[in-house]
């Protein structure tokens, strides 16, 4: 298929102007490499958009989802069912942490986070503390594109063009501090305090108005930011000393990400829900969904007003192709070991980024896991441009990197391997020689 004309494709979170004059047109994939349209290996540095954690067009994921889509194309699942939704909830909660056994699905990550809101109130309101509304966020947080997404996230381009958003919704602080920590591995040393803003917002608008907390366990699309240590935890203590839910959008960092099934385990610290998608499919068919603790899905279950517990749901809530995709992603995840194989390459990707150190532009650089981001000094007047420019001068000369504002982030498929690896940093160093 070779489009002659772009412009009806109103791109998503792209420039449309300068894509469709320089378009970077994907034609095929396999493994770690696209095919770019003219006939180019493109090594995935980003695993897609944070997904393919499986690598692309994986075997054992594209036979079950072609035996799905010929068994069963479509089936509802509000009062009817179809097993395979089952079988997935079921293997999930094997893997998720111990008392997280329900799961609600959506389509998207988005979704996922406006589900996940969603339940937080209904939940509230179904145990008698229907005055718990008001929804804590963090600033730099994303939490997808949908109104409750947004209204928490802290991303002020996602926030200033749609209005009011939700009301009753207050922000953490970030916890990114460049002055203490630098060149991170990991979790970072200082600022476990900033979790101690929580009291703040409780001083001012009391726990009986606090439904729940949502944070990204790290902070992925601005710029990478691994919590400071103890952080996270002290988090869980607040939240549970003013009896206020905590919700960890795991987006990007379940499915082995820090190579653990999610970073719940990685981080040691049980959230009362988890948002997911991305490589719950490994990104082969859209799918997002919430991981729910056993006493929100109980008490809800039990205290219910109404024969249905929860006014909720997507016409593809657990869609048969897309738990057939999520059933063979995890069998792909543990028959190759991938989580393990992360565990033991992340120290790898750690130095080898790391190692660009003093390179030209470069001001700072963080890994966690298997990511790694290389932050860059912003042109004067013309924030996000440089890195801009880095990214194009990698795709010409053969991979594919994620760029937020400034940073450079790398997060490829979990099968990478280590020559992959030194090709991804060996291609950015070349290319930041040539950008100005
Ligand atoms: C932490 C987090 N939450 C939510 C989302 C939104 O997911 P989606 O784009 O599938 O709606 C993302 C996407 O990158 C994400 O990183």
């Amino acid at each position: 298929m070779r489009p002659n004309n772009l412009d009806n494709f109103w791109m998503p979170f792209t420039s449309n102007r300068e894509f469709k004059e320089n378009p970077r047109m994907i034609v095929s994939a396999e493994g770690m490499y696209y095919k770019s349209n003219d006939g180019r290996d493109i090594l995935d540095g980003a695993a897609g958009l944070w997904c393919a954690n499986a690598g692309h067009s994986h075997p054992k994921i594209v036979e079950a989802v072609t035996k799905a889509v010929r068994t069963l194309d479509y089936a509802p699942t509000f009062h009817f069912g179809h097993p395979a939704a089952f079988e997935l909830s079921n293997r999930l909660a094997e893997r998720f942490p111990e008392n997280i056994n329900h799961f609600f699905y959506t389509n998207s990550g988005s979704e996922a986070v406006d589900t996940a809101l969603k339940i937080a109130l209904a939940y509230q309101r179904s145990r008698g503390k229907g005055s718990k509304t008001r929804l804590i966020g963090r600033e730099r947080g994303y939490h997808g594109v949908g109104f409750g997404g947004i209204s928490v996230g802290g991303i002020v381009k996602n926030r200033m063009y749609f209005g009011s958003l939700l009301n009753g919704v207050d922000h953490l602080p970030h916890t990114h501090n460049p002055a203490k920590n630098s060149y991170t591995r990991g979790e970072v040393e200082h600022g476990c305090e900033l979790a101690d803003d929580l009291e703040k917002l409780v001083a001012l608008h009391d726990a009986s108005t606090i439904a729940a907390v949502i944070v990204e366990p790290f902070a992925g699309s601005t710029g990478v930011l691994a919590p400071p240590k103890g952080y996270l935890k002290r988090l869980r203590e607040l939240c549970d000393k003013h009896d206020i839910l905590l919700i960890f959008d795991e987006v990007i960092t379940a499915f082995g990400r820090l190579g653990h099934m999610t970073a719940s385990e990685y981080f040691g610290v049980e959230p009362d829900m988890i948002t997911i998608a991305k490589g719950l499919t490994s990104g082969v068919v859209p799918m997002g969904g919430v991981a729910v603790k056993d006493n929100i899905y109980e008490t809800m279950v039990e205290n219910a007003d109404a024969p249905i517990e929860l006014f909720h749901g997507y016409t593809y809530s657990g869609n048969p192709m897309a738990s057939a995709a999520a059933l063979a992603a995890l069998d792909a995840y543990e028959e190759e070991d991938m989580f393990k194989r992360t565990r033991d390459l992340s120290p790898y990707i750690a130095d080898v980024a790391h190692a660009l150190k003093g390179e030209k532009h470069i001001i700072d650089i963080r890994t966690i896991g298997m990511v790694a981001a290389i932050e860059l000094s912003p042109r004067p007047g013309a924030p996000g441009a440089r890195a801009f420019d880095v990214m194009k001068g990698c795709w010409d000369k053969g991979l594919m990197v994620r760029v937020a504002g400034d940073t450079l982030a790398y997060s490829p498929p979990l099968i990478v391997k280590k020559e992959e690896i030194d090709q991804m940093f060996e291609i950015t160093s070349a290319v930041l020689r040539q950008v100005e």
